[in-house]
């Protein structure tokens, strides 16, 4: 009985603690749900959106932030962006496109990446920059920490390798983070390279300018607090910014798609693989249900 009443009271006041939390951090706007191409337990990436994802990403996401457990063979490999299963006119036939290493397309990205790789020592022990290979990671904008701060207002761009798997409602968040700027509502003040979106978690009540607030600091009657939160990260994207050598519409929407369609392949390249094993195994399983009920039958029908 005593375990049961201290069971119960800690169950309470654990919920009692979240309500709290819940309510003084503010929070933020609930991302919407979209129907995404690899939704469901049938959905898959689609090639064109991923590669128009990493266009985005290496165009614009890729000055500010790394994508380290990516390498630039991962993009040719069976599900990635820019997989062959042959290879076009023109290639000789002892190059085997379907193997990433060897992929023209991808030997080509990984040529041409904005940012180079710091490779070395070499014979006079200096380090020394090359163009990326295949096997390579996809390299990021700055050496280090400290200049990655100092480049940004002190805040830190995360990695994208895995931000859709980091993040609460994962590429649903993405999306509507990156659509989702607002103008500054006009009862908070914020600090300069600090903007204001409502899908990022943060208290504005903080943030309520002096003439919206009582003599204890807390906001005058009828005054709503913002919903949502600042960030140091500037609306990364504008219309007409990219141009789709595909004629998708260059739009804040469709990049933003795209890239968080690219950045879940990137933080999950096996789903397809585990989503068309868990198919198999369910037929499996209805297959073998079905043969114990007909052998359950034959064995028991002479039985009276
Ligand atoms: C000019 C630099 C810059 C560019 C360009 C940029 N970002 Fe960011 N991004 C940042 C910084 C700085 C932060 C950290 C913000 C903070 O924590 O206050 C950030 C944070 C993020 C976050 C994490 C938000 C969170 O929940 O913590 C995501 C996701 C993100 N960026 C995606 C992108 C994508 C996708 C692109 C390209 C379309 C992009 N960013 C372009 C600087 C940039």
């Amino acid at each position: 009985m005593n375990m049961i009443r201290t069971f119960l009271i800690t169950a309470v006041v654990g919920l009692l603690g979240i309500s709290a939390a819940a309510a003084s951090s503010g929070g933020a706007h609930k991302p919407d749900k979209r129907d995404w191409h690899f939704s469901g337990p049938f959905g898959t990436y689609d090639k064109d959106a991923l590669q128009r994802g990493y266009q985005v990403y290496e165009t614009l996401c890729s000055s500010c932030h790394g994508l380290e457990q990516v390498s630039f063979r991962n993009l040719g490999q069976k599900g990635g962006p820019f997989h062959l299963d042959s290879c076009p006119a023109g290639i000789p036939d002892t190059v085997d496109c379907a193997n990433p290493n060897q992929n023209p397309v991808v030997k080509a990205l990984a040529a041409q990446y904005r940012f180079k790789i710091v490779d070395g020592p070499d014979e006079s022990g200096d380090m020394y920059e090359r163009a990326a290979l295949p096997s390579d990671r996809i390299p990021g904008p700055f050496a280090n920490e400290v200049i990655a701060r100092l480049a940004n207002n002190n805040a830190l761009p995360p990695d994208l390798s895995l931000i859709t798997k980091a993040r609460h409602y994962g590429p649903d968040y993405v999306y509507s983070l990156l659509i989702g700027y607002e103008e500054t509502p006009a009862t908070v003040d914020i600090d300069a390279g600090q903007y204001f979106n409502p899908y990022f978690s943060g208290d504005m009540s903080q943030a309520l300018r002096p003439e919206f607030l009582d003599e204890h600091g807390h906001p005058l009657e009828g005054v709503e607090v913002p919903v949502g939160g600042v960030l140091a990260m500037a609306p990364p994207l504008f219309d007409g910014m990219i141009e789709y050598a595909d004629g998708s519409p260059a739009t804040v929407e469709q990049y933003a798609a795209d890239v968080t369609e690219f950045l879940m392949w990137a933080a999950d390249p096996k789903m397809e693989a585990r989503k068309s094993l868990g198919v198999m195994s369910l037929i499996y399983l209805i297959i073998l249900a079905g043969l114990l009920y007909w052998s359950y039958r034959k064995v028991w029908s002479d039985q009276h």
